[in-house]
């Protein structure tokens, strides 16, 4: 009668909560098939982050003109692994930010920024170029804080988004920190918005928002329909399986692009957000985001990693 076991363990599961035994998964809960895998392999060191021979991300974008992936990110020291990093395989890492963190286009530099983020390598730009740009694809990440070098909320940050092939918008963001009003938030610095994470479809309308913890993983999926042009969230906190966070909801999802993670500080009292504002000075200091899980996967045939 052994198919009454779970049954039977499900009061104690919820009501012991087993997620803070030290014992953690050892094999991976991923289960379909990967299109871009941005999991930090155990072996990986900082210099490792400045070769596409050695990196899961592109060398080169976006950062400060004049600082190598391997300053920006660090490895934070004996920090558990998030849900899909196994520990015996993969490691979580930081993305830091600080005042050289500006990136120059040709049309100069974006002082209105503080910004390191990262793309994956094979991530191709032009619409339509990879698979992550077609069918059903869910974008997976886990975050958690590094108290030493917390945001400050008072400032809109991007910190994952798929940005379109033209630059000029976003199929959907992950955003912390009081939104900017031309990014679709009211600006009112009220601690509840401003200590939240919110993800964000193509027109800045705001489908799933949950406090930010201090403390622990949060895991976050997005999965883009292609064909139905539909955005549906997963969540988890901790070592939770992720849960439907929302239904799917309609958005466009056209015009390809690229995911990239990280870092992205927005200014304060800005017009254009990307030439001026008020950036405060960091001086000495760094502000990070940890982030582990990071990865791409097909979920064309209805399949999706929790
Ligand atoms: C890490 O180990 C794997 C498996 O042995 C190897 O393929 C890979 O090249 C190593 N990575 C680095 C950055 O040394
Ligand atoms: C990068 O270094 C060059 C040469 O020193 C300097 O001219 C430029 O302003 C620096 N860029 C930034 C964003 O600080
Ligand atoms: C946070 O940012 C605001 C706006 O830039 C600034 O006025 C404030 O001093 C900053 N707070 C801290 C604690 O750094």
């Amino acid at each position: 009668m052994h198919f009454l076991l779970p049954i039977l363990l499900l009061p104690f599961a919820s009501s012991n909560p087993i997620r803070f035994h030290p014992s953690h998964h050892q094999t991976s809960p991923i289960k379909c098939p990967l299109i871009f895998d941005g999991r930090i392999p155990l072996n990986t060191s900082l210099l490792d982050f400045d070769s596409a021979a050695t990196s899961p991300y592109s060398p080169q974008y976006v950062k400060g003109e004049n600082l190598t992936w391997s300053s920006i990110i660090q490895f934070p020291p004996s920090y558990p692994p998030s849900r899909f990093d196994p520990p015996s395989n993969y490691k979580p890492f930081e993305v830091t930010i600080s005042d050289r963190s500006l990136f120059r286009v040709s049309q100069g530099v974006q002082t209105g920024f503080r910004r390191a983020g990262l793309l994956l390598k094979d991530d191709k730009n032009p619409a339509g170029a990879d698979a992550a740009d077609k069918g059903v694809v869910t974008f997976h990440w886990s975050v958690s804080q590094d108290l030493a070098r917390g945001m400050n909320l008072s400032h809109e940050y991007m910190n994952v988004w798929h940005e379109r092939a033209d630059y000029a918008g976003n199929q959907f963001s992950f955003l912390a920190g009081i939104v900017l009003k031309v990014d679709g938030g009211n600006g009112v610095d009220e601690k509840v918005e401003k200590e939240s994470w919110k993800v964000v479809g193509r027109t800045n309308n705001v489908v799933f928002r949950t406090e930010i913890l201090w403390r622990g993983w949060q895991n976050f999926a997005v999965v883009l329909d292609y064909d139905k042009s539909t955005l549906q969230v997963f969540y988890s906190a901790g070592d939770d399986p992720l849960k439907a966070v929302t239904e799917p909801i309609a958005n466009d999802n056209t015009g390809g692009g690229q995911m990239q993670l990280g870092m992205a500080k927005k200014p304060t009292e800005t017009e254009t957000v990307v030439w001026d504002g008020y950036q405060e000075v960091l001086g000495n200091r760094m502000e990070g985001q940890r982030y582990g899980g990071v990865f791409v996967e097909d979920s064309s045939n209805g399949c999706i990693s929790l």
